[in-house]
């Protein structure tokens, strides 16, 4: 493995190998058993856009395999902002670690940095395209609940126009035989291509603006919050935001061993009484970032 970009660069198999490492990962993630296994080693760690979960899971993984890390979170202490480019970046950190993850507010900038790096790139997130690691922890955590990645009925619920999570997810998910069901404010739904992907190889569900339509079929309530910082116009977002709230009394209408998963942050879409409730698995999932991004960097960069 080399660079991380896309989840279409990952055959099931090698998605099953990953989420099979992570697991052997979760001790050394705890903090219960020690590893060194990436000592001597350094990771990039640019932002160029806000992160919590996936800059700090990353420094997590690293930092608990022995290596460590050298970047940035904002640009506003870098180079960048005195008009620095991407590809002279990338050149800059490639010499001075030994992977980079990279988010960037702009979709192909992962892709396009490749051309410009001697280490692997891995994708922490371009824009409105792709969130690879993230669909690892997702499949990572959907396995360790349901059991199983395949035959299972999903409502990817919010702002699937620009959520990237959700993206990655459908594809990821179409590679194992599953039935998605896409639920979206009205402007706010899914790209056609991703639709007719799934359409294509019979994984289309239902496609519908309301949450109520779908709950009780649902294995897995994958919501999402609205994408703010992707809307050209300020006024579009203030007519979609806030226009889904799942609240104890839609989960419940929901099987009972239905799951709901969100990538996180959430803003408003899930109230905080459901954080009690067994069904709520989205702090496990942010978790789970750790012992997924531990298998990926000791692939990547230990080779291992
Ligand atoms: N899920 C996710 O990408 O969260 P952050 O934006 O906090 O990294």
């Amino acid at each position: 493995m080399r660079h991380v970009i896309s989840v279409h660069d990952l055959s099931a198999e090698a998605i099953i190998d990953i989420l099979d490492r992570a697991e052997s990962n979760l001790a050394v993630a705890r903090g219960e058993a020690v590893s060194d296994c990436l000592s001597g080693k350094i990771l990039g760690s640019i932002f160029f856009e806000p992160s919590t979960r996936t800059r700090l899971s990353f420094e997590t993984a690293m930092n608990r395999l022995g290596g460590r890390v050298i970047g940035f979170a904002g640009t506003d202490a870098t180079s960048v902002v005195k008009g620095e480019t991407l590809a002279d970046t990338i050149r800059m950190v490639s010499g001075y670690a030994d992977a980079i993850v990279l988010r960037h507010p702009r979709e192909g900038a992962a892709k396009l940095a490749t051309e410009f790096s001697d280490v692997p790139i891995i994708n922490a997130g371009d824009g409105a395209g792709q969130h690879p690691t993230q669909t690892l922890l997702d499949l990572f955590t959907i396995r360790q609940e349901m059991g199983r990645l395949e035959g299972l009925n999903i409502s990817l619920v919010g702002d699937l126009r620009y959520g990237r999570t959700v993206h990655s997810l459908a594809y990821a998910l179409s590679k194992f035989g599953n039935t998605l069901n896409l639920v979206s404010p009205e402007g706010l739904e899914m790209p056609a291509e991703v639709v007719e992907h799934l359409e294509e190889s019979g994984q289309f569900g239902l496609a519908c603006h309301n949450p109520e339509e779908v709950i009780a079929t649902t294995d897995i309530l994958y919501v999402t919050r609205i994408q703010k910082e992707r809307f050209p116009d300020p006024v579009e977002y203030k007519k979609v935001a806030g226009k889904y709230l799942i609240d104890p009394e839609l989960v419940s209408q929901g099987p009972d061993h239905m799951i709901v998963m969100h990538p996180l942050p959430r803003i408003n879409e899930i109230t905080p009484d459901v954080d009690a409730m067994p069904q709520a698995k989205y702090f496990a999932q942010a978790f789970n970032g750790v012992p997924v991004r531990m298998a990926l960097l000791a692939m990547v960069i230990g080779g291992v």
